[in-house]
């Protein structure tokens, strides 16, 4: 049973995390006159995910290792046997950031090599020094481009996995975005995910708390959307030979931020 002081923390969490992000804005903007490229909002979005995005990994590590260990399933880490294939072979990672996850990705037995698609400068910038720091410039090749262009890195038909944490949701024109990437798998190939999104079939109360704070959630956390359906766009991309994406269990019912966890195979 969730207590009244469990739902009132959690409708609190996300305005602590927009002003945490709000702490970052002053130092982006004065730092950006080294990068004048680099528009004001991706350098206060880099500038916080550097901060933050260490922060989730803690938080997050051991779900997002049994989810590229094929151990991932009915949107939560299952004991014993994987249920799918390892994370392997060519793989894409979509919206790279900092480099939160890279060592990660290029470390796991399978994986013979990663790109990083990250199509924020400063971001990119930091992605670049982590796979020098971590050593695994052998394996991961930093993509300094939207996955809009990742044509020009990979070709259609080329991909074993793609793996996208945290990253549907601040993507352009998601759907579009989706059918795209499910061209780039291989027949067989797997889609790694770890989304938030839109709170469906729950009551109206936590739908209306998305949309309001999602009023001006996109300006300060560098275009994340919260009210996306992001599971029906990955589901709709293309015909899928198997389907495991549901809703975190864990995730309680009046959760702001649910998300969504599983493997998707083409
Ligand atoms: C919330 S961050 C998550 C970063 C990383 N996946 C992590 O978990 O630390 C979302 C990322 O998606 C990236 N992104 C936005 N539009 C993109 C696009 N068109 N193609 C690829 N990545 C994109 C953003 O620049 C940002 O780095």
């Amino acid at each position: 049973m969730s207590s009244y002081m469990d739902i009132i923390g959690s409708h609190i969490r996300p305005f602590v995390f927009l002003y945490s992000s709000l702490t970052f804005l002053p130092g982006a903007l004065f730092g950006r006159r080294d990068s004048p490229s680099l528009s004001a909002r991706d350098a206060w979005f880099f500038s916080f995910w550097a901060k933050v995005g260490p922060l989730i990994r803690e938080g997050a590590s051991a779900h997002i290792t049994a989810l590229l260990q094929g151990r991932g399933s009915r949107g939560g880490v299952v004991a014993g046997e994987p249920v799918h294939a390892a994370l392997g072979g060519t793989v894409l990672e979509i919206g790279a950031g900092t480099g939160v996850w890279a060592d990660l990705l290029a470390s796991q037995p399978g994986v013979e090599r990663v790109f990083g698609i990250e199509p924020n400068e400063g971001s990119v910038r930091i992605l670049e020094r982590v796979v020098r720091e971590r050593g695994i410039g052998d394996k991961y090749t930093v993509v300094p481009a939207g996955i809009e262009d990742a044509g020009e890195w990979v070709g259609r038909g080329e991909v074993d996995c793609v793996v996208t944490l945290l990253c549907m949701c601040s993507v352009p024109d998601p759907e579009r975005i989706a059918r795209e990437v499910y061209g780039y798998l291989k027949p067989g190939g797997r889609w790694y995910v770890f989304e938030h999104v839109r709170a469906d079939g729950v009551g109206w109360w936590t739908r209306c708390f998305q949309g309001f704070l999602n009023i001006f959630w996109p300006t300060m956390i560098g275009g994340c959307q919260l009210t996306r359906p992001t599971g029906e766009s990955l589901r709709k991309a293309g015909p899928w030979s198997k389907i495991d994406l549901e809703r975190r269990p864990e995730d309680p019912w009046y959760a702001p931020l649910p998300h969504i966890y599983g493997v998707l195979t083409k």
